[in-house]
């Protein structure tokens, strides 16, 4: 009786394949990268067919290193980056254009005309791109009138081909973040955006309970065709990790970007535009809510420095360059090679690395890389804590690859003055898709999601909050002008 839970999880950077047990036992975990192109200053792109076949193999991996098969799978959950357009042929599955990843700002201008016209958007939100990429498609507006083409988040993509064809979904929390749904005049899509922009409503998939029967997969591709039985978003299904959706809980994930987010139930509610409302899961007709806000380059900004910049091997390395040094030496990192985000919301800002003199050193540059992340996750923290309803926690769960850095995760302690609490699954968002999938499944409850919140290390401040704003001063004064 196959009984393990199969998650995959196609992050900006990596797609990783996570196999656990119905008890929360992680058996085995796959990760490769995924290579985004940066075609020009703000643009940024992926190969929609090798985005696929990085995931076939993350799959494999996972399944070989536990000595399974699919044969063992009770169900699959799927979990994306959220926000990426892919436009593809419904009767192949190709995609017919580059993946244009939800950090490419091209959208900027169409964003601007269409908030003007009432439409409520970022400019990260596939509606503020769609129409650029169906542009790039010979014949793209025949071929969709023809209704030859599927668009869609990059979780309905990964469906559609792992069902061979056999669904065409999302669920509310990628929908949310394109910027299609027409919530509170309507629950679905909107139809008076997709009439706006001249498109047809059969080119958007079906919204999807998060967890629940969605489709098997094809037998062609793994030799047994299993049940997919969650779709949810790659920050939500953090949630789902550290134990709680109702009102109230919250948590950071350090990943490509850095978001931190928390519930507030059944009511969508915010403090303010810079921090958005965000649908988090919907089962039947309910839909569960959060707000959220990103730093948009975290582990970004630290795999150019590691990459680009050529100053370390690797994020850990960097991070052990970071724990070296007792201070930044004066340096200030903005992390914004994308933007600038909540609560600022100045898109067109990009990375600074500011105060450098003869005595600053790579150890420096990496500290105040770290330490400029975990200023803006409390610039975040402070926002979405002014949120109606909801109160400031007694301790931040988090998670994410970037939350290895146990020099960022002090610094985050001493910013907030709070407790810190590392998930002992640090691919959090993977292991809530394969919580999620044993919801959807049956053999994970609602009330059993606490026992998932499990953590392996906690961080206290160690610097008392005069010391603390005084360093918070010292970098905004800079990082923000
Ligand atoms: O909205 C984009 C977000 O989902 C990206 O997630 O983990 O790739 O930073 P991540």
């Amino acid at each position: 009786m196959p009984e393990l839970l199969l998650a995959l999880d196609c992050g900006t950077t990596g797609a990783r394949a996570l196999l656990i047990d119905a008890g929360g036992a992680v058996l085995s975990g796959a990760k490769q990268p995924i290579p985004s192109s940066f075609p020009s200053p703000g643009r940024v792109e992926q190969d929609g067919e090798q985005v696929w076949s990085i995931c076939r193999s993350v799959i494999a991996c996972a399944l070989d290193q536990a000595g399974r098969s699919m044969q063992d799978v009770a169900a699959i959950g799927v979990t994306t980056q959220r926000s990426s357009t892919v436009l593809w042929d419904r009767a192949t599955g190709h995609p017919v254009a580059p993946i244009l990843v939800w950090s490419d700002l091209r959208g900027m201008d169409r964003y601007k005309q269409l908030r003007a016209a009432g439409f409520m958007l970022w400019p990260q939100v596939p509606a503020a791109k769609l129409e650029a990429a169906l542009d790039l498609v010979p014949d793209g507006r025949a071929r969709m009138a023809r209704g030859d083409l599927c668009w869609g988040t990059l979780d309905s993509y990964l469906i559609f081909r792992l069902t061979g064809g056999g669904a065409h979904v999302t669920d509310i929390g990628s929908a949310w973040l394109s910027g299609y749904i027409g919530y509170p005049d309507h629950a679905g899509w909107n139809p008076a955006l997709i009439v706006h922009q001249g498109l047809e409503a059969g080119l958007f998939p079906a919204i999807a309970d998060s967890w629940g029967p969605i489709g098997q997969t094809d037998p062609s591709l793994f030799g047994a065709s299993v049940p997919v039985t969650a779709v949810i978003a790659d920050q939500q299904a953090g949630m789902l990790a550290h134990g709680r959706l109702s009102a109230g809980a919250w948590k950071a994930t350090y990943g490509t970007s850095g978001v931190l987010m928390a519930s507030t139930g059944a009511t969508p509610v915010s403090p303010h535009r810079t921090i958005p409302i965000q649908a988090m899961t919907k089962t039947g007709e309910d839909i569960s809510w959060c707000v959220e806000g990103m730093v948009i380059s975290c582990g970004a900004f630290l795999n150019w420095l590691c990459r680009d910049m050529g100053m370390f091997a690797d994020a850990a390395a960097l991070s052990d360059a970071a724990g070296s040094v007792p201070d930044t030496h004066g340096v200030i990192v903005r992390p914004s090679l994308q933007g600038l985000g909540a609560p600022h919301g100045r898109f067109h800002e990009r990375a600074l690395i500011s105060g450098l003199d003869a005595g600053a050193n790579r150890a420096h540059v990496a500290r105040a890389a770290l330490q400029g992340i975990a200023y803006r996750m409390m610039e975040i923290a402070r926002a979405v804590a002014a949120t109606p309803g909801l109160s400031t926690p007694d301790h931040l769960p988090v998670d994410g690859g970037v939350s290895n850095s146990e020099p960022l995760l002090q610094m985050q302690a001493d910013a907030l003055g709070m407790p810190v609490r590392r998930h002992l699954v640090k691919e959090a968002t993977a292991y809530g898709a394969a919580i999620a999938a044993g919801l959807g499944f049956g053999v994970i409850a609602v009330a059993d999601l606490p026992r998932f919140a499990r953590y392996d290390a906690e961080f206290t401040p160690r610097i008392g909050r005069d010391k603390a704003e005084a360093i918070y001063h010292a970098w905004a004064k800079i990082a923000l002008a």
